[in-house]
């Protein structure tokens, strides 16, 4: 059974990996990462400066498997983690950059220094939902077409976008296009479904506090909108551009799911900041067993094998 796979002409030992959000911040977290089975270190989103992220509480659980947060993007700033991407090599295991400009230029700035970092691949986070003033470049093409011209004209690492949910098919369409103009190599769908709101009706209460209690929700309530986005993307990309599902993956099952609708790899962050690093074995041992079920021997084989009715 084969069930290592590849992004971007990246080797990864196994399907899945850890999504940038939780516990992937400080030097110690990952490094935890990197000793356990997830098959890359993806490291939190980082910015020019450091940041403390946005007023506490900013995440609650929202039922058994889903949360609701408003992190505002807390990080050392991006020069630590140019420094940890290279000490993090030792784990023998792909590093991933993840970065967010508050302009345009920030964006070439942080894109073009991981260029020469120890990271193998480069995310542009495109679909931060929780910072105040700064609308997801992800919703406004005009804008990511000009953001695109800036991060893909330097170095040969793959440039990668993580992109916000889309619920119309003429969206999907045009990112398509865009995604295929600039080769862009990757992508990382979706984010969190920014905005949202959860009330605690017990104490008439917001359950967190920034943005007046809106923020992205997370989990097994997303996972049919994180679906229906690799689907569309995988149908739009032509098999041209490597695809990270992410967005309510809590165990194997649903890492078949996601390879089902094309997905490459999956990324993993509510079940892993739930239930820690224990998330990735049994997630890929899951998977195994649904492999195995359905007579695939690799994920290769079973990638975009959907049935339709
Ligand atoms: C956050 O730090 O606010 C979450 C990051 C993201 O949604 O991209």
């Amino acid at each position: 059974m084969i069930t290592s796979t590849e992004i971007a002409g990246i080797p990864l030992s196994s399907y899945i990996c850890n999504a940038s959000g939780p516990k992937c911040t400080t030097y110690e977290e990952l490094a935890e990462l990197g000793r356990s089975k997830s098959s890359a270190i993806v490291m939190k989103t980082c910015t020019i400066l450091p940041r403390e992220g946005n007023p506490e509480p900013r995440l609650a659980r929202v039922g058994k498997n889903s949360l609701i947060q408003s992190m505002g993007l807390p990080n050392l700033g991006y020069e630590k983690y140019i420094e940890f991407s290279k000490k993090l090599k030792k784990y023998g295991k792909p590093v991933v950059a993840s970065v967010a400009g508050f302009t345009l230029d920030e964006y070439a700035t942080l894109a073009h220094a991981f260029q020469k970092s120890g990271a193998d691949l480069i995310e542009i986070n495109a679909s931060c939902p929780n910072i105040k003033g700064k609308p997801q470049i992800g919703y406004d093409f005009g804008q990511m077409r000009n953001l695109l011209s800036l991060v893909c004209e330097h170095g040969g690492k793959p440039i990668g976008l993580k992109l916000p949910p889309y619920f119309d098919p003429v969206h999907w369409d045009i990112m398509s296009e865009l995604i295929l103009e600039y080769n862009i190599s990757f992508i990382s769908c979706i984010n969190s479904i920014g905005n949202t709101l959860v009330i605690d009706p017990w104490k008439r209460s917001t359950v967190i506090k920034p943005k007046k209690g809106l923020g992205g929700l997370s989990g097994t309530t997303i996972k049919p909108i994180a679906l229906a986005n690799v689907q569309a993307f995988y149908e739009r990309l032509i098999g041209s551009v490597s695809i990270f599902g992410v967005g309510g993956i809590m165990n194997g099952i649903d890492a078949f799911e996601f390879l089902l609708a094309g997905a490459d790899a999956v990324q993993i962050g509510t079940a892993f900041e739930i239930e820690g690093t224990s998330c990735f074995g049994y997630m890929e041992a899951g998977l195994r067993t649904m492999l195995e079920y359905h007579d695939f021997s690799s994920i290769k084989e079973a990638k975009g094998k959907l049935n339709y009715l």
